[in-house]
């Protein structure tokens, strides 16, 4: 498996958007087509390839004070438990270390809060409701890096 960046309106990208929308978009009855994407235009993306197939993705948001929230995290439903998520999750915090970030931020889906959680995410507040179901703010301080 290869984890990487890739560009917006690459033809990853539109690959991504595929994957987003079968894996946090139609199992709420929701197109990511119809989500508002001007985001996406500035963020950066990083995908999981196998074969040179993306088969998972998830968007970095950078914030002010050395902040970084880790938004549309996705793994291929069929491919979903098989370690792809994880590694997606290492780079992106190697990733935001090399540039400087100090800290990652999220919203969770209260049902993958145990996956946050065995990478070192704490939930922080109250539960609140995105996409019409329970999330909670997740963060997580990142090693600072060696290099900066
Ligand atoms: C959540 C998701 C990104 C995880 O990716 P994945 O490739 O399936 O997970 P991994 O195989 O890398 O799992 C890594 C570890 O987290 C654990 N884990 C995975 N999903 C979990 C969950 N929902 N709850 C608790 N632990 C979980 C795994 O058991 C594994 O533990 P191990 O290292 O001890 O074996 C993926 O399942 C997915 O896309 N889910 C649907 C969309 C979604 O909910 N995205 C997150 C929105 S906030």
């Amino acid at each position: 498996m290869e984890i990487r960046t890739f560009e917006f309106d690459s033809a990853t990208y539109l690959d991504s958007l595929e994957i987003r929308d079968e894996v946090l978009r139609k199992p709420l009855g929701m197109s990511i087509y119809n989500d508002n994407l001007d985001m996406d235009r500035t963020d950066f993306h990083i995908g999981a390839f196998q074969n040179g197939k993306l088969v998972g993705s998830l968007i970095l948001h950078p914030l002010p004070d050395g902040e970084i929230k880790m938004r549309q995290v996705a793994v291929r439903s069929q491919l979903q438990s098989l370690g792809i998520g994880k590694a997606m999750i290492a780079f992106a915090e190697s990733f935001a270390s090399e540039k400087s970030f100090s800290k990652m931020v999220l919203n969770a889906r209260k049902v993958v809060l145990g996956f946050y959680e065995k990478h070192g995410y704490e939930a922080v507040g109250e539960e609140f409701l995105e996409v019409g179901i329970p999330h909670f703010k997740m963060k997580k301080q990142l090693a600072p890096n060696p290099e900066n």
